[in-house]
């Protein structure tokens, strides 16, 4: 990313930022520092203190400690830890309580002795967490403090779990999390009402204390809070914003989490940009957006007067400049998203020939391609295209226990009188297993079939609405989601082996598949690897030359408008068809809507409201008014 660094970014950014091309980069000078300071302390016989966090964010680190100390021989021995919170209620062993975490992504793997890493206890009593939270600042205080503090961030601005409302001078403390924060560790916890309501967590002030500190962040979803920690005064309503008065604080953060840093989206604002075409589109559709006005209606003023007077001198005048960006953001537009047959294509999205085409969805979990593009796969379907359906996952995670009930209920009252019924015999079977799992249990493999086998029938009843053929409809059941848990997924060979069948068995003109992907534990992100490593395995065949990649930006988001390659519009009735579709899928109704999709109260309506709002943004530059629009951004390999 040509990302201009100069002096003014100060103006904006209130404290050190460093932005890294992708997390394993960042995770690598996090690495190097801690490194560093190990050697360094082990060659004088001292000990280091680190500061640990847990959640997705830093896994990446920890298996890059784990190389280091596997191949490059650092060692833990003289290393003490205190991680930043526990969840309140949950013993060491659970698997969703952070000193499991811990074990498993890093204590099991290095030297590091079990008697130096701290974990606050979930399980004390309430009336004891006091006096326990107390015990943990002493401890932290007789190890000599912290050196190196390593955070996560919420979309709450919360770190550890110092949530909106806690002070710079917070300490350990027993907390009450979030609804948000409750709604996001939801998927991790099989439902949000398994999910424990209270958390120990150091405070701000505690983590203020270390002597330095690297916040990291990944993905899209974290670029707003990112931008308000960063930028804004330093407020109780996002807590990450006290590091502002840290001396020694960097955020290492990838692409996807600063993209909403004023340096990044509004660079003109900031210092001189090399005024590439598509830097003049992000900056014009800026410009109409803040100006209210269309983008035919711009004038030399409004560049003038908004920061972009080097745009109009270099490339104006003004009438020019928008009637060449009115052009191309019209040019995405197109309500056939297979190529127009036998039309001029010059100035379309995609190519007219071969018509019908091959056209491949890759969905990384079951609801992806209903939610991001429905109304593109109606059209495509009543375009004549051969659509495929392909779900890398079975997104058996995401069932609620009580609609996996329903399921065996309905099976067990079918069978009841039949004889020699196998079918009801193993549904009992499955509903003991379901029974005896509990709240906190894990879900057996029998379990997690049924799981994935409902989210086979909701698949198939949206793809019915749609008109796909059965026959065109596979289950890939990738093997590292069958093996794994959230944010434990490993690939492994066999992934890439059956995603690469897949194409070369289908030879697709088109793909179409999720581009947000900037969280690398994802199983969107996941899904994306494994796709690109197949694709990089038909390297050279001819299909393969002729095939656009287009990437939606899946559930709960949709690109910046001056992002989207192609633009497919939807009727109202359109819109209303891929409802229908989207509420085939039951088990998902109560996943969290978006943060930044305002109105919505599930993730079903999110993507209805994204879609109008992306039409009413066209609309507001002058162009057609529809009532939806799904955006697409060509991906080229
Ligand atoms: C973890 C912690 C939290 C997480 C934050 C981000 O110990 O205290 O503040 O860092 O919730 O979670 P992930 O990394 O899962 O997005």
């Amino acid at each position: 990313m040509d990302i201009p660094f100069n002096n003014e970014r100060a103006v904006h950014e209130k404290c050190a930022v460093q932005i890294f091309n992708d997390a394993d980069l960042a995770c690598g000078h996090v690495a190097d520092t801690i490194h560093a300071l190990i050697k360094e302390r082990n060659a004088a016989g001292e000990k280091t203190v680190l500061g640990l966090a847990t959640g997705s964010t830093p896994v990446r680190l920890y298996r890059e400690l784990i190389r280091r100390h596997q191949e490059e021989g650092l060692s833990f021995k003289n290393v003490i830890t205190y991680n930043l919170d526990e969840y309140f209620g949950l013993d060491g062993d659970h698997p969703e309580s952070y000193r499991r975490f811990m074990q498993d992504q890093l204590f099991d793997h290095v030297d590091i002795l079990p008697e130096n890493t701290h974990v606050p206890s979930g399980t004390v009593e309430r009336e004891e967490a006091f006096a326990s939270c107390q015990a943990y600042e002493d401890l932290i205080r007789e190890s000599g403090g912290i050196d190196i503090q390593i955070l996560g961030i919420g979309r709450t601005g919360h770190i550890g779990f110092n949530e909106p409302g806690s002070g710079p001078e917070s300490r350990t403390r027993l907390v009450t999390l979030d609804s948000l924060t409750l709604r996001d560790a939801a998927r991790d916890f099989l439902g949000k009402e398994n999910v424990p309501r209270h958390a120990i967590t150091m405070g701000v002030g505690t983590i203020l204390d270390a002597r330095q500190v690297f916040l990291l962040a990944w993905g899209e979803a974290k670029s707003g809070v990112i931008a308000k920690a960063v930028e804004n005064q330093p407020t109780d309503a996002i807590p990450a914003s006290f590091l502002q008065q840290h001396e020694d604080c960097l955020y290492c953060i990838d692409e996807g989490a600063a993209s909403r840093l004023t340096r990044v989206r509004l660079p003109w604002l900031v210092g001189s940009v090399r005024w590439t075409a598509p830097m003049i589109r992000q900056a014009m559709v800026w410009l109409a957006r803040r100006t209210g006005k269309a983008l035919l209606k711009l004038t030399d003023e409004d560049y003038a007067e908004n920061g972009m007077g080097e745009l109009l001198t270099e490339k104006g005048p003004a009438h020019k400049l928008n009637i060449d960006i009115f052009n191309v953001t019209q040019h995405t537009i197109t309500g056939w998203p297979g190529g127009k047959p036998n039309a001029d294509d010059s100035c379309r999205p995609e190519r007219a020939d071969p018509s019908p085409k091959r056209s491949l969805l890759i969905a990384p979990e079951p609801t992806d391609d209903t939610l991001s593009m429905g109304g593109t796969l109606q059209r495509l379907v009543a375009q004549g295209h051969h659509v495929y359906l392909n779900y890398l996952t079975s997104g058996n995670l995401a069932v609620p226990d009580p609609d996996t009930r329903l399921a065996l209920d309905l099976i067990i009252e079918l069978g009841q009188g039949l004889e020699q019924n196998e079918e009801s015999r193993h549904a009992k079977k499955v509903s003991d297993q379901l029974e005896a799992k509990g709240r906190f249990g894990e879900d057996t493999a029998d379990i997690r079939h049924l799981k994935g086998l409902i989210r086979r029938g909701e698949v198939r009843s949206s793809a019915r609405l749609f008109g796909v053929e059965a026959d065109r409809i596979t289950f890939l059941d990738l093997p590292f989601y069958e093996n794994g848990r959230y944010r434990r997924f490993k690939t492994i060979d066999a992934d890439v082996d059956k995603v690469t069948a897949q194409l070369q068995a289908i030879q697709p003109h088109q793909i179409f598949t999720t581009g947000m992907v900037s969280d690398p534990l994802s199983v969107a992100s996941i899904g994306f690897q494994v796709l690109l490593q197949a694709l990089a395995r038909c390297h050279g065949e001819p299909w393969l030359e002729d095939c656009y990649i287009w990437l939606f930006a899946g559930s709960g988001g949709e690109w910046d408008t001056h992002e989207i390659d192609m633009a497919v519009p939807l009727s109202p009735n359109e819109l209303s068809e891929k409802l229908q579709a989207i509420y085939q899928h039951q088990t998902q109704r109560s996943q969290s809507p978006s943060l930044n999709n305002n109105g919505a109260k599930n993730h079903w309506d999110t993507a209805a409201i994204i879609n109008q709002q992306t039409a009413r943004v066209y609309d507001a530059l002058g162009l057609a008014e529809y009532e939806a629009i799904e955006g697409f951004k060509r991906f080229s390999l």
